[in-house]
């Protein structure tokens, strides 16, 4: 009997792997690039808005530049006749409205003043003026700044007289004003609708996520069942909401629950196999008492039927009977082995322990009186639920490695002790110590020390598998402490 192979689901342990970097959760990655996208288009849309307004009120302006240009009919005084410029005057320009540039230049020198509300010429000092210095008719309609308060103006020139401009301009202020304007709504509405966008899609992505979650919960529940021990109903499945195949969540949802069904049915195979596997030791087991049996029963029958036998055979019949006891007492723990775990052959009744411990201590100096042996219990009795043959027996085995596998005068105690929720006994023993080496594996079946002396003894290396096993089945515990000098078994029953 070999125990099932392990096969672990752990989840990957966060100390066994080496420190990753922070990764960005799918959530912030799709609200993020929803942000982003919704951002950019934003940023798109205001632009060619922007541009394609100003573009549409500057043509306007220049429209009324080019009307204004051709009202403006400046008189023949204003006109110098020797080349010297005289300032523009207000009657000749009173077909403009309020706000209008009118200026004359000449070669480096111009004049310029802008139309007042009352109707009066607001004329600009010569610094101001010298930027119209150099605009000719054939630019077209150009925007310059005029400085101070007037700030930008789109001008436009017109030949009077050989050498001599007539520059007429409208302040840009209007156009850029509405243009700030425009850009300070859609950046506003932007950003709201950005702060919507991430809210709103917060809630989508949360929303659209959570088959997610709960088929990863799913996982998680399946990935903590002890899935390499003995019968398990693997009954936990995806829901059937969260495995419609026509979604992308329901996708891994359907290909979870089709590699549960692999697993469910890969662990009753696994099972199965087991079972026919301990059927076969119980069977085999079984099958071999009585044919042993009869041997031992033959041999002895030999031995003691007065024959005149010569000695070498009287000895080899000795050999045999002694060989079917010991293979009687191994066939038998492989058939109480097997019927352990195939779960039965456990009685529960009360029985009580310091009397059983009293006999199994008795029997044991009767077999090794040159070891040293004592019991500390309560006075009291104490009582537990259990099978009293299989109990006498968990004793009887650490009793019987106490006293095979240390050499004579060692001093083995026994400990009873109560506690709230069970009982502890401990044998303890002052011997040579188990190698270290097969500590670990010490309860498995056929593990045993290599000494020429447990051979000699008739070492099976089942002992300790059927303490395990039959403390198990009372749903208690057993574990080994040793070092040169101090062996303990510890066994811990429930109440
Ligand atoms: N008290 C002990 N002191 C030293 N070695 C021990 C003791 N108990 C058990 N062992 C070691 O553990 C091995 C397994 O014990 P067990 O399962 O009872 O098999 P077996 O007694 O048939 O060899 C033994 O072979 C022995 O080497
Ligand atoms: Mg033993």
């Amino acid at each position: 009997m070999t125990q099932p192979s392990v096969t672990h689901w752990d989840s990957p342990r966060a100390d066994a792997e080496p420190p990753r970097r922070r990764r960005w959760t799918l959530r912030s990655r799709l609200v993020l690039g929803i942000v982003a996208l919704l951002a950019a288009a934003s940023i798109v849309v205001g632009l060619v808005s922007v541009v394609a307004l100003r573009g549409f009120l500057m043509d306007r302006l220049d429209d009324q530049l080019l009307a204004a240009t051709g009202r403006t009919q400046p008189t023949s005084e204003e006109l110098p006749p020797g080349g010297a410029l005289g300032y523009p005057s207000r009657p000749s320009f009173g077909v403009q409205g309020p706000g209008t540039m009118v200026a004359l230049t000449s070669g480096d020198v111009a004049r310029a003043g802008v139309l007042t509300s009352d109707g009066t010429l607001d004329l600009l000092d010569d610094a101001h003026a010298a930027v119209l210095i150099g605009i000719t008719e054939g630019d077209g309609p150009v925007t310059v700044d005029l400085g101070g308060e007037l700030g930008e103006y789109r001008v436009v020139a017109r030949e009077l007289a050989p050498g001599i401009l007539q520059v007429t301009g409208l302040s840009q202020s209007e156009v850029n004003g509405t243009v700030a304007q425009l850009l300070l709504v859609i950046g506003v509405v932007a950003l709201v609708a950005l702060a919507a966008a991430a809210a709103a899609g917060l809630v989508v992505v949360r929303l659209a996520l959570r088959p997610l979650d709960r088929v990863a919960a799913t996982a998680a529940q399946v990935s903590e069942l002890p899935l390499d021990r003995g019968e398990v109903a693997l009954a936990v499945r995806v829901s059937d909401d969260d495995a419609d195949p026509s979604t992308e969540v329901g996708r891994v949802g359907a290909a979870i629950n089709r590699m549960l069904g692999h697993v469910a049915s890969a662990l009753a195979a696994r099972q199965a196999s087991e079972n026919k596997v301990r059927r076969f030791v119980a069977d085999a087991s079984h099958e071999l008492r009585t044919p042993l049996a009869s041997i031992r029963g033959y041999a002895e029958l030999t031995r003691r039927g007065g024959y005149e036998l010569p000695d070498d055979v009287v000895r080899s019949i000795g050999r045999v009977e002694s060989e079917a006891v010991r293979m009687t007492s191994l066939v038998e723990d492989l058939l109480l082995l097997a019927r352990l775990d195939e779960g039965r052959d456990l009685e529960r009744a009360p029985l009580e322990l310091v009397g059983l411990l009293a006999d199994a201590v008795g029997d044991a100096h009767a077999a090794g009186p040159d070891h040293e042996w004592s019991l500390e219990a309560p006075e009291g009795p104490v009582i537990v639920n259990g099978d009293v043959n299989r109990l006498h027996q968990v004793v009887a085995n650490l009793l019987a490695n106490a006293r095979v596998h240390t050499p004579e005068g060692t001093a083995v105690v026994v400990e009873l002790s109560e506690r709230a929720d069970g009982v502890d006994i401990v044998v303890r023993d002052d011997g040579p110590g188990i190698p270290e080496k097969l500590l670990p594996e010490l309860f498995e079946r056929f593990v045993r020390g290599d000494s020429s002396r447990s051979r000699v003894a008739g070492s099976t290396g089942l002992g300790l598998a059927i303490v395990r096993a039959v403390v198990e089945g009372h749903g208690g515990t057993v574990s080994v402490a040793s070092e040169p000098g101090r062996t303990e078994f510890r066994v811990t029953l429930p109440r």
